[in-house]
């Protein structure tokens, strides 16, 4: 007997999407179309059906209900960038920060990532995944249904394989599907400050063929921007992961316009993410292209720095994606729905917009929009009831409010 849940009494079942899309752009981004008055079948963990209550004749005494009690319905936030498995907290940098020292100032002086990095060297397998799997289940409680995590804190061969040995018992452990993303090139070691080939002959000798043979990851990231890995070193790392089989997904113009958002399209990058420093090249270079560009709003808030100009992107035609980057450095917290109040305030997306970038957009840059992303049938029932809300546009206007009250993932409460 398959198993059937009703979920009944939904105000407004919003996300829904019956083209199966891959991805929305330009104005594709402000339909997020909705059904007032609404119930939805799951069947075995998939939507089997939605619609108008109405259009309903079902004998509710034979399957399992759930009351929606006249919340809102909507697909789970799909979080394609983050760096869930760290450590412990920065706040001495955040410290620094507000007494005038720059991100890349605290960088340079060995803080940044490599201060996280010889905390993490520091700490054991099982205690990075005991810590993680805290924050997992913080984020998945926020609303998030999919999520990537990278690694990159590790910066030598046993701890990068480390931390992907932490995200691939995360992957057994979860509930949500989560995609792991090698990011061995995020910062130069101290000992290679001088000696940048040293450090990426490593990441191509030793990392990569280790981490393809236990098949580890996913993707591979680098960190091309200044001061870190420049567009040619960027260029040689994607190259030799794709001949591993990883597909690019790689950190770009956060800190100038360095060319990382042409050589992660030249290298068919998924997506291209940050993109602070983002002009009219940038956008004609990803219109020709199939890659996501990410904008992660957390990190311009809590650095201080420029918001990417998404507002600008959407109405040049582009899709738009928005992650947290939940990390100990530029973003610590991974709580989607403030993202999206960012998104809103500060770069002028629409509700709408904002909702389709973190959901439907979210997913095609995990390679993930034929099961998560929207409302549709026979995707994976991967959505939240919220509490009572007066319209869609009252999640991003309360920012910092939970609004989420239950979650159900693959059809489970969780
Ligand atoms: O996405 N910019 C590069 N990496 C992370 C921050 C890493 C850190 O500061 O620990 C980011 O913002
Ligand atoms: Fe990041």
């Amino acid at each position: 007997m398959p198993k059937t849940i009703l979920i009944k009494n939904i105000k407004t079942l919003a996300g829904i999407d019956e083209e199966n899309l891959l991805l929305k752009k330009g104005k594709q981004m402000s339909e997020f179309k909705s059904i007032d008055d609404a119930c939805v079948l799951i069947e075995d963990g998939i939507i089997k059906e939605f619609g108008h209550h109405s259009t309903f004749n079902i004998q509710l005494s034979t399957i399992e209900t759930i009351d929606a009690k006249g919340g809102f319905v909507l697909p789970s936030f799909v979080d394609s960038h983050t760096h869930l498995v760290f450590a412990k907290t920065r706040e001495e940098e955040f410290v620094m920060r507000i007494n005038g020292k720059s991100y890349e100032e605290i960088a340079d002086a060995g803080g940044g990532i490599l201060n996280s990095a010889k905390k993490l060297q520091s700490m054991s397998e099982n205690e990075l995944f005991d810590s993680t799997l805290i924050r997992l289940h913080e984020v998945i409680k926020f609303g998030t249904g999919a999520i990537e995590i990278k690694s990159g804190y590790g910066l030598t061969v046993k701890d990068e394989l480390k931390m992907l040995r932490v995200i691939a018992r995360l992957k057994e452990a979860s509930p949500i599907v989560i995609k792991a993303t090698f990011l061995g090139a995020h910062a130069f070691p101290t000992e290679f400050k001088n000696n940048h080939e040293g450090y990426i002959k490593l990441i191509l000798n030793e990392m990569l063929p280790n981490i393809a043979a236990e098949k580890l990851a996913d993707y591979c990231d680098v960190f091309c921007d200044k001061g870190f890995f420049n567009p040619t070193e960027t260029d040689v790392i994607l190259n030799a992961a794709a001949k591993f089989g990883l597909k690019a997904k790689i950190h770009a113009n956060e800190l100038g316009y360095t060319g990382g958002v042409q050589v992660g399209v030249k290298n068919r990058a998924l997506s291209v993410d940050h993109l602070e420093y983002i002009g009219d090249e940038e956008i004609n270079c990803l219109k020709n292209s199939n890659t996501m560009p990410v904008a992660l709003p957390n990190c311009s808030f809590f650095l201080g720095i420029p918001y990417a100009p998404v507002r600008k992107m959407i109405d040049a035609g582009l899709p738009v994606c928005l992650a947290s980057d939940y990390n100990p450095g530029s973003s610590p917290n991974g709580r989607m729905s403030f993202i999206i109040s960012l998104a809103c305030t500060q770069m002028k997306l629409r509700p709408e917009e904002a909702l389709n970038a973190s959901t439907i957009n979210g997913a095609y840059a995990l390679e993930l929009s034929k099961s998560h992303g929207s409302i549709t049938i026979g995707k994976q029932a991967n959505f939240f009831i919220t509490k009572p809300i007066s319209s869609l546009a009252l999640i991003p206007y309360s920012f910092g409010v939970d609004f989420v009250d239950r979650v159900f993932i693959n059809g489970n409460e969780i």
